[in-house]
Protein backbone atom coordinates (compact mmCIF):
# COMPACT_ATOMS: atom_id res chain seq x y z
CA UNK A 1 0.00 0.00 0.00
CA UNK A 2 1.97 3.02 -1.19
CA UNK A 3 -0.90 5.80 -0.33
CA UNK A 4 -2.98 6.20 2.62
CA UNK A 5 -6.87 6.45 2.06
CA UNK A 6 -6.40 10.37 2.98
CA UNK A 7 -3.19 10.29 0.72
CA UNK A 8 -5.43 9.32 -2.24
CA UNK A 9 -8.58 10.99 -1.48
CA UNK A 10 -6.67 14.59 -2.08
CA UNK A 11 -5.38 13.30 -5.30
CA UNK A 12 -8.24 12.35 -6.76
CA UNK A 13 -10.25 16.06 -5.47
CA UNK A 14 -7.17 17.48 -6.94
CA UNK A 15 -7.89 15.61 -10.24
CA UNK A 16 -11.41 16.10 -9.82
CA UNK A 17 -12.42 12.43 -9.69
CA UNK A 18 -14.04 12.44 -6.04
CA UNK A 19 -17.49 13.31 -6.34
CA UNK A 20 -17.89 12.84 -2.69
CA UNK A 21 -16.95 16.35 -1.74
CA UNK A 22 -18.35 19.07 -2.69
CA UNK A 23 -21.58 17.26 -3.98
CA UNK A 24 -23.94 20.19 -3.64
CA UNK A 25 -23.34 23.68 -5.51
CA UNK A 26 -24.24 26.91 -5.67
CA UNK A 27 -28.38 27.23 -6.73
CA UNK A 28 -29.97 30.45 -7.92
CA UNK A 29 -33.37 31.19 -6.21
CA UNK A 30 -36.04 32.85 -8.79
CA UNK A 31 -38.62 34.51 -6.35
CA UNK A 32 -36.96 35.23 -3.00
CA UNK A 33 -39.89 37.94 -1.63
CA UNK A 34 -40.55 41.86 -1.70
CA UNK A 35 -37.26 43.14 -3.58
CA UNK A 36 -37.94 46.69 -3.40
CA UNK A 37 -34.53 47.94 -4.25
CA UNK A 38 -33.75 45.14 -7.32
CA UNK A 39 -31.20 42.94 -6.08
CA UNK A 40 -29.99 41.30 -9.27
CA UNK A 41 -29.79 37.69 -8.03
CA UNK A 42 -29.90 35.72 -4.63
CA UNK A 43 -27.96 32.10 -4.84
CA UNK A 44 -27.41 29.93 -2.42
CA UNK A 45 -25.29 26.67 -1.27
CA UNK A 46 -26.99 24.27 0.68
CA UNK A 47 -24.83 21.19 1.46
CA UNK A 48 -26.07 17.72 1.45
CA UNK A 49 -25.93 17.06 5.13
CA UNK A 50 -27.78 19.96 6.59
CA UNK A 51 -28.35 20.45 10.48
CA UNK A 52 -31.90 20.12 11.66
CA UNK A 53 -32.68 23.42 12.34
CA UNK A 54 -29.54 25.29 9.59
CA UNK A 55 -27.28 28.27 11.19
CA UNK A 56 -27.96 30.83 7.95
CA UNK A 57 -24.86 33.00 6.69
CA UNK A 58 -25.20 35.80 4.53
CA UNK A 59 -21.87 36.47 2.06
CA UNK A 60 -21.95 39.75 0.57
CA UNK A 61 -19.24 40.25 -2.25
CA UNK A 62 -17.09 43.56 -3.20
CA UNK A 63 -17.96 45.98 -5.42
CA UNK A 64 -17.19 44.62 -8.53
CA UNK A 65 -17.55 41.24 -7.68
CA UNK A 66 -21.06 39.10 -7.70
CA UNK A 67 -21.99 36.22 -5.70
CA UNK A 68 -20.71 33.62 -7.52
CA UNK A 69 -17.29 34.97 -7.16
CA UNK A 70 -17.65 35.70 -3.48
CA UNK A 71 -18.76 32.04 -3.04
CA UNK A 72 -14.92 31.17 -4.30
CA UNK A 73 -13.67 33.57 -2.24
CA UNK A 74 -13.85 32.10 1.30
CA UNK A 75 -13.93 28.11 2.07
CA UNK A 76 -17.03 28.78 3.57
CA UNK A 77 -18.94 26.09 1.90
CA UNK A 78 -16.50 23.20 2.52
CA UNK A 79 -17.02 24.32 6.18
CA UNK A 80 -20.97 24.40 5.40
CA UNK A 81 -20.52 20.45 4.01
CA UNK A 82 -19.02 19.48 7.40
CA UNK A 83 -21.28 21.54 9.68
CA UNK A 84 -24.80 21.65 8.32
CA UNK A 85 -25.31 25.35 7.64
CA UNK A 86 -26.85 27.49 4.74
CA UNK A 87 -24.90 30.16 2.62
CA UNK A 88 -26.80 32.89 0.85
CA UNK A 89 -24.71 34.54 -2.07
CA UNK A 90 -26.62 37.64 -3.21
CA UNK A 91 -25.51 39.84 -6.63
CA UNK A 92 -26.31 43.71 -7.40
CA UNK A 93 -25.50 44.75 -10.71
CA UNK A 94 -26.14 48.42 -9.61
CA UNK A 95 -24.14 51.33 -8.96
CA UNK A 96 -20.76 49.44 -10.35
CA UNK A 97 -21.85 45.75 -8.28
CA UNK A 98 -21.86 47.80 -5.33
CA UNK A 99 -24.18 47.30 -2.38
CA UNK A 100 -25.94 50.73 -1.18
CA UNK A 101 -24.80 51.43 2.06
CA UNK A 102 -26.24 56.01 1.54
CA UNK A 103 -29.35 56.15 0.72
CA UNK A 104 -31.90 57.01 3.45
CA UNK A 105 -34.04 53.78 2.45
CA UNK A 106 -31.36 51.52 3.24
CA UNK A 107 -30.52 53.09 6.41
CA UNK A 108 -33.45 52.21 8.17
CA UNK A 109 -34.96 49.00 9.26
CA UNK A 110 -37.88 47.98 6.47
CA UNK A 111 -36.70 51.22 4.72
CA UNK A 112 -37.68 49.69 1.68
CA UNK A 113 -33.35 49.20 0.10
CA UNK A 114 -30.86 46.58 -0.54
CA UNK A 115 -31.21 46.00 2.74
CA UNK A 116 -34.38 45.10 3.21
CA UNK A 117 -34.16 42.77 0.17
CA UNK A 118 -31.34 41.27 1.60
CA UNK A 119 -32.87 40.76 4.98
CA UNK A 120 -36.05 39.05 2.63
CA UNK A 121 -33.32 36.36 1.74
CA UNK A 122 -32.89 34.93 4.80
CA UNK A 123 -36.69 35.56 6.04
CA UNK A 124 -37.31 33.37 2.78
CA UNK A 125 -34.68 30.96 3.64
CA UNK A 126 -35.36 30.41 7.34
CA UNK A 127 -38.97 29.62 6.37
CA UNK A 128 -37.70 27.20 3.77
CA UNK A 129 -34.96 24.98 5.64
CA UNK A 130 -36.26 25.35 9.11
CA UNK A 131 -33.17 27.29 9.46
CA UNK A 132 -32.73 28.47 13.00
CA UNK A 133 -33.16 32.27 13.72
CA UNK A 134 -31.13 32.77 16.28
CA UNK A 135 -28.09 31.77 14.09
CA UNK A 136 -28.26 34.32 11.44
CA UNK A 137 -24.97 35.51 10.46
CA UNK A 138 -23.84 38.10 7.69
CA UNK A 139 -20.01 38.47 6.57
CA UNK A 140 -18.46 40.58 3.60
CA UNK A 141 -15.46 41.83 2.13
CA UNK A 142 -15.00 45.66 1.21
CA UNK A 143 -18.78 46.92 0.00
CA UNK A 144 -19.95 43.71 1.62
CA UNK A 145 -18.33 44.78 4.95
CA UNK A 146 -19.99 47.90 4.70
CA UNK A 147 -23.62 46.31 3.95
CA UNK A 148 -22.61 43.97 6.60
CA UNK A 149 -22.18 47.47 9.46
CA UNK A 150 -25.71 48.22 7.41
CA UNK A 151 -27.49 44.82 8.58
CA UNK A 152 -26.05 45.04 12.00
CA UNK A 153 -27.47 48.43 12.39
CA UNK A 154 -31.10 47.95 10.17
CA UNK A 155 -31.66 44.74 11.34
CA UNK A 156 -29.70 44.24 14.60
CA UNK A 157 -33.62 41.27 15.20
CA UNK A 158 -32.22 38.95 12.33
CA UNK A 159 -28.36 39.23 12.40
CA UNK A 160 -27.00 37.55 15.52
CA UNK A 161 -23.06 38.50 14.26
CA UNK A 162 -21.16 39.65 11.69
CA UNK A 163 -17.99 40.02 10.02
CA UNK A 164 -16.21 42.66 8.40
CA UNK A 165 -13.54 42.63 6.21
CA UNK A 166 -12.48 45.83 5.12
CA UNK A 167 -15.37 47.83 5.63
CA UNK A 168 -16.98 51.60 7.25
CA UNK A 169 -19.37 52.14 10.21
CA UNK A 170 -22.83 51.66 9.29
CA UNK A 171 -24.07 55.48 8.03
CA UNK A 172 -20.85 56.52 7.57
CA UNK A 173 -21.82 56.66 3.72
CA UNK A 174 -25.02 58.64 4.51
CA UNK A 175 -25.31 61.79 2.35
CA UNK A 176 -23.00 60.70 -0.57
CA UNK A 177 -25.11 60.07 -3.67
CA UNK A 178 -23.83 56.46 -4.04
CA UNK A 179 -21.38 54.26 -2.34
CA UNK A 180 -18.75 53.22 -4.87
CA UNK A 181 -14.94 53.78 -5.50
CA UNK A 182 -16.13 56.36 -8.03
CA UNK A 183 -18.57 58.52 -6.01
CA UNK A 184 -18.19 62.26 -5.91
CA UNK A 185 -18.43 62.01 -2.23
CA UNK A 186 -15.42 59.40 -0.98
CA UNK A 187 -15.31 61.19 2.33
CA UNK A 188 -16.28 57.74 3.78
CA UNK A 189 -13.87 55.30 2.59
CA UNK A 190 -11.12 57.79 3.07
CA UNK A 191 -11.76 58.34 6.54
CA UNK A 192 -12.35 62.08 6.10
CA UNK A 193 -16.13 60.82 8.44
CA UNK A 194 -14.54 61.43 11.99
CA UNK A 195 -17.04 60.80 15.00
CA UNK A 196 -16.99 59.62 18.41
CA UNK A 197 -18.00 56.72 19.65
CA UNK A 198 -21.03 57.82 21.15
CA UNK A 199 -21.88 59.74 17.61
CA UNK A 200 -20.97 56.71 15.61
CA UNK A 201 -23.52 55.06 18.16
CA UNK A 202 -26.43 57.21 17.77
CA UNK A 203 -26.15 56.90 13.80
CA UNK A 204 -26.56 53.10 14.52
CA UNK A 205 -29.14 53.56 16.75
CA UNK A 206 -31.18 55.28 14.70
CA UNK A 207 -31.27 53.21 12.02
CA UNK A 208 -33.96 50.61 14.01
CA UNK A 209 -35.78 53.49 16.17
CA UNK A 210 -36.94 52.32 19.67
CA UNK A 211 -34.99 49.06 19.14
CA UNK A 212 -34.42 47.53 22.44
CA UNK A 213 -33.23 44.03 22.05
CA UNK A 214 -29.94 42.15 21.78
CA UNK A 215 -27.19 43.93 19.14
CA UNK A 216 -25.52 42.34 16.23
CA UNK A 217 -22.07 41.16 17.90
CA UNK A 218 -19.40 41.79 15.17
CA UNK A 219 -15.85 41.00 14.14
CA UNK A 220 -13.61 43.69 11.65
CA UNK A 221 -10.45 43.33 10.18
CA UNK A 222 -8.51 45.71 8.48
CA UNK A 223 -5.27 45.77 7.33
CA UNK A 224 -2.72 48.86 7.48
CA UNK A 225 -1.79 49.06 4.24
CA UNK A 226 -5.26 49.56 2.89
CA UNK A 227 -5.76 52.32 0.59
CA UNK A 228 -9.02 51.63 -0.93
CA UNK A 229 -10.74 51.86 2.54
CA UNK A 230 -8.38 53.56 5.20
CA UNK A 231 -7.26 52.11 8.04
CA UNK A 232 -8.46 54.54 10.30
CA UNK A 233 -11.83 53.43 9.43
CA UNK A 234 -11.06 49.97 11.80
CA UNK A 235 -11.06 52.41 14.58
CA UNK A 236 -14.51 54.17 13.11
CA UNK A 237 -16.14 50.87 13.19
CA UNK A 238 -14.91 49.76 16.48
CA UNK A 239 -16.25 52.94 18.09
CA UNK A 240 -19.03 52.29 16.94
CA UNK A 241 -19.69 49.00 17.58
CA UNK A 242 -18.03 49.79 21.05
CA UNK A 243 -21.07 52.03 22.33
CA UNK A 244 -23.42 50.01 20.53
CA UNK A 245 -22.67 46.88 22.32
CA UNK A 246 -21.40 48.41 25.44
CA UNK A 247 -18.23 47.04 25.89
CA UNK A 248 -14.47 48.67 26.02
CA UNK A 249 -11.16 47.65 24.98
CA UNK A 250 -9.57 45.01 27.08
CA UNK A 251 -6.48 44.08 25.83
CA UNK A 252 -4.40 43.04 22.43
CA UNK A 253 -3.35 39.50 21.70
CA UNK A 254 -0.66 39.67 19.16
CA UNK A 255 0.20 36.90 16.30
CA UNK A 256 -3.61 35.97 16.49
CA UNK A 257 -5.07 33.83 14.47
CA UNK A 258 -2.50 34.30 12.46
CA UNK A 259 1.62 36.18 12.27
CA UNK A 260 1.05 39.88 12.30
CA UNK A 261 -2.57 40.08 13.21
CA UNK A 262 -3.74 41.38 16.33
CA UNK A 263 -6.23 40.20 18.08
CA UNK A 264 -8.26 43.59 19.70
CA UNK A 265 -10.54 42.22 22.33
CA UNK A 266 -13.69 43.69 23.48
CA UNK A 267 -15.22 43.29 27.07
CA UNK A 268 -15.38 39.62 27.32
CA UNK A 269 -14.83 38.86 23.99
CA UNK A 270 -18.09 37.69 23.29
CA UNK A 271 -19.31 41.01 21.29
CA UNK A 272 -17.10 42.49 19.95
CA UNK A 273 -13.19 41.84 17.97
CA UNK A 274 -10.82 43.72 15.80
CA UNK A 275 -8.30 42.20 14.13
CA UNK A 276 -5.08 44.29 12.73
CA UNK A 277 -2.97 42.94 10.12
CA UNK A 278 0.31 44.78 9.91
CA UNK A 279 1.15 45.50 6.30
CA UNK A 280 -2.39 44.14 5.31
CA UNK A 281 -3.97 45.56 1.80
CA UNK A 282 -7.52 46.12 0.71
CA UNK A 283 -9.77 42.39 1.90
CA UNK A 284 -6.97 40.59 3.73
CA UNK A 285 -7.46 36.37 3.53
CA UNK A 286 -10.80 35.42 5.22
CA UNK A 287 -10.01 33.38 8.21
CA UNK A 288 -12.78 30.55 8.24
CA UNK A 289 -12.10 29.29 11.81
CA UNK A 290 -11.67 32.65 13.64
CA UNK A 291 -14.90 33.80 12.78
CA UNK A 292 -17.37 30.57 12.30
CA UNK A 293 -15.98 30.65 16.37
CA UNK A 294 -17.19 34.03 17.25
CA UNK A 295 -20.29 33.15 15.95
CA UNK A 296 -20.59 29.81 17.53
CA UNK A 297 -20.38 27.05 14.74
CA UNK A 298 -17.43 25.54 15.45
C1 LIG B 1 -33.12 61.70 3.34
O1 LIG B 1 -33.49 62.11 4.64
C2 LIG B 1 -33.12 63.43 4.96
C3 LIG B 1 -33.42 63.68 6.41
O2 LIG B 1 -34.71 63.28 6.73
C4 LIG B 1 -33.82 64.40 4.01
O3 LIG B 1 -33.41 65.72 4.29
C5 LIG B 1 -33.47 64.04 2.58
O4 LIG B 1 -34.21 64.84 1.69
C6 LIG B 1 -33.77 62.58 2.29
N1 LIG B 1 -33.25 62.24 0.98
C7 LIG B 1 -33.98 61.61 0.08
C8 LIG B 1 -33.31 61.33 -1.23
O5 LIG B 1 -35.13 61.27 0.27
C1 LIG C 1 -29.86 37.98 24.16
O1 LIG C 1 -28.51 37.58 24.37
C2 LIG C 1 -28.31 36.77 25.51
C3 LIG C 1 -26.83 36.43 25.61
O2 LIG C 1 -26.06 37.57 25.53
C4 LIG C 1 -29.12 35.50 25.40
O3 LIG C 1 -28.99 34.74 26.57
C5 LIG C 1 -30.58 35.83 25.15
O4 LIG C 1 -31.30 34.65 24.92
C6 LIG C 1 -30.73 36.76 23.98
N1 LIG C 1 -32.12 37.16 23.82
C7 LIG C 1 -32.78 36.98 22.68
C8 LIG C 1 -34.19 37.46 22.69
O5 LIG C 1 -32.29 36.48 21.70
C1 LIG D 1 -22.85 49.34 30.11
O1 LIG D 1 -22.05 48.43 30.85
C2 LIG D 1 -21.80 48.85 32.17
C3 LIG D 1 -20.92 47.82 32.82
O2 LIG D 1 -19.81 47.55 32.06
C4 LIG D 1 -23.10 48.99 32.93
O3 LIG D 1 -22.82 49.50 34.21
C5 LIG D 1 -24.04 49.92 32.20
O4 LIG D 1 -25.29 49.94 32.84
C6 LIG D 1 -24.21 49.48 30.78
N1 LIG D 1 -25.00 50.47 30.04
C7 LIG D 1 -26.05 50.15 29.36
C8 LIG D 1 -26.75 51.27 28.66
O5 LIG D 1 -26.46 49.00 29.27
C1 LIG E 1 -3.49 47.33 20.13
O1 LIG E 1 -3.15 47.05 18.79
C2 LIG E 1 -3.47 48.09 17.88
C3 LIG E 1 -3.20 47.58 16.48
O2 LIG E 1 -1.88 47.16 16.36
C4 LIG E 1 -2.67 49.34 18.24
O3 LIG E 1 -3.03 50.40 17.37
C5 LIG E 1 -2.97 49.72 19.66
O4 LIG E 1 -2.14 50.80 20.04
C6 LIG E 1 -2.72 48.56 20.59
N1 LIG E 1 -3.16 48.92 21.93
C7 LIG E 1 -2.43 48.65 23.00
C8 LIG E 1 -2.99 49.10 24.29
O5 LIG E 1 -1.36 48.06 22.92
Amino acid sequence: MLFSPSILRSFLTVLGLCTQANAASLQTVPNWGDNPSGIAQMQIYVPDKLSAKPPIILGLHPCGGTGQQYYGMTKLPSYADRLGFILIYPSTTKETRCWDCHSNVTLIHDGGGDSTGLVNMVKYTLKKYNGDPTKVFAVGGSSGAMMTNVLAATYPDVFNAGASWSGVPAGCWYGSPISTPTSPDVSCPMGKKTYNAQQWGDIARNCYPGYQGNRTRMLIAHGTQDFAVVYSLLAQQLAQWSNVLNVSFIKNITNTPVQSWTDMVYGDGTKLHGYSIQGGGHIPPFQEETVLKFFGLM
